[in-house]
């Protein structure tokens, strides 16, 4: 059955590099830049142009570089920033300038200082500027998730109008629930002219937790394009995480979406990214934690040895883990101990198991893990002395 193509649209090197310590030198972008083209991405946000010359030069690298994926470089809704993003994408094969302004309240009232009619005119002027340049314009309404609905409409038929290709909704300040940020995107295909030339994009913020939910309502309720970063890295609390969707999209809504992403290269993307900006990514994060795949309960671990179905809903070679493991802990059981001391070459009987278990959790009652190691030398101390 045809589904439909979800289109992912990563700014780690943009959203995610701007964030505190996570800055990146150009060789890091551009090796990162490779690897997400690799991986099937289909719109790398290789930075903001204008913000330095360094970023600009990075920009222009990665356009250089990249084979299959757009590359996109941000602007705000001034001339000479989109001038300047359009230089850094002169060499690439498939530009994208990405400009935009606050459609929220707050953000006329306080950044803008001006009326609804005037963000208007900016956005239009904006979309027109750029698309003197690139024929791909994505437009950005920032803080959409605080935006009034009906003005929001507007402000995207007047862009499309314009030629806008990509209307990105942020959820800027994380705010919306999900069934919000869904019915946004549903009044927004449902209420605004000349829709069907223009792809709805979801780009949303993790300050409640909800961005994964958010941009996934998004998605079922018309929006064709996910922006997300990897690891979830962004401003404040995040960016909607790319292995996440791409997984919710792959094991709960296949029937329905695909992506082009190469699932099996997320972890190893995860742990480059991570080590390039050297950014811990926390152990239980879902997907490419390093407990995502890790089981400790004896009820699980027996469970799990098993048949791995009974407590993993993927295959962990499917995200290009290796495999799941039992870690041995003071909550492990007798078919943890049992399985790992085979892995390391000891096939137990059942008394020598007894042996070794009263020992193990003496020993685990006093490390966090018990590792191969000190597994060792447990089993020759207490069973093979
Ligand atoms: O969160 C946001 O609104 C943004 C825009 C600049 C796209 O990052
Ligand atoms: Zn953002």
């Amino acid at each position: 059955m045809a589904t439909d193509k979800i289109f992912i649209f990563d700014t780690t090197l943009r959203d995610g590099e701007q964030v505190p310590g996570c800055k990146l030198r150009k060789d890091q972008k551009l090796e990162i830049a490779s690897v997400l083209d690799q991986m099937g991405v289909d719109v790398i946000e290789a930075g903001f142009p204008i913000s330095s010359p360094g970023d600009f030069e990075a920009v222009s690298a990665v356009a250089k570089i990249v084979k299959n994926a757009t590359v996109c470089g941000l602007s705000r809704s001034v001339e000479k920033d989109i001038k300047v993003a359009a230089e850094a994408l002169v060499y690439a094969k498939y530009p994208r300038i990405h400009t935009g302004i606050g459609t929220s309240e707050s953000h006329m009232k306080f950044k803008f200082k001006c009326g609804p009619e005037e963000i208007i005119e900016r956005a239009v002027a904006a979309v027109k500027y750029a698309k003197s340049f690139v024929e791909d314009v994505e437009f950005y309404a920032e803080d959409a998730g605080r935006s009034e609905n009906a003005f929001l409409a507007r402000v995207c038929e007047e862009v499309i109008k314009a030629g806008a290709t990509v209307l990105n909704i942020p959820d800027t300040t994380g705010y919306c629930l999900p069934e919000e940020y869904g019915a946004k995107i549903k009044y927004l295909r449902e209420n605004v002219k000349g829709i069907e030339r223009a792809i709805l994009s979801t780009h949303c913020h993790n300050d409640l937790g909800l961005a994964t939910a958010n941009s996934i309502a998004g998605v079922i309720n018309g929006a064709r394009q996910i922006e997300s970063t990897i690891n979830g890295v962004g401003e404040r609390a995040g960016n909607t995480s790319l292995e996440e969707v791409v997984m919710i999209i792959k094991q709960k809504l296949s029937n329905q979406f695909h992506t082009n992403i190469n699932s099996r290269m997320l972890k190893p993307t995860s742990l480059l990214v991570s080590n390039e900006m050297g950014m811990f990514v926390q152990a239980n994060k879902a997907i490419v934690g390093d407990n995502a795949f890790a089981h400790s309960s004896g009820i699980h671990q027996d469970g799990v040895i098993k048949n791995r179905e009974t407590y993993e809903i993927i295959d962990p070679l499917e995200v290009g883990v290796p495999k799941s493991s039992i870690v041995l802990t003071a909550r492990s059981g007798r078919a943890a101990l049992a399985y790992r001391a085979k892995e390391i070459g000891y096939n137990l009987t059942k008394d020598e198991l007894d042996v070794a278990y009263a020992g193990f959790l003496t020993l685990a009652d006093n490390q966090k893990e018990v590792k191969d190691e000190d597994l060792e030398v447990l089993l020759k101390e207490k069973v093979f002395a």
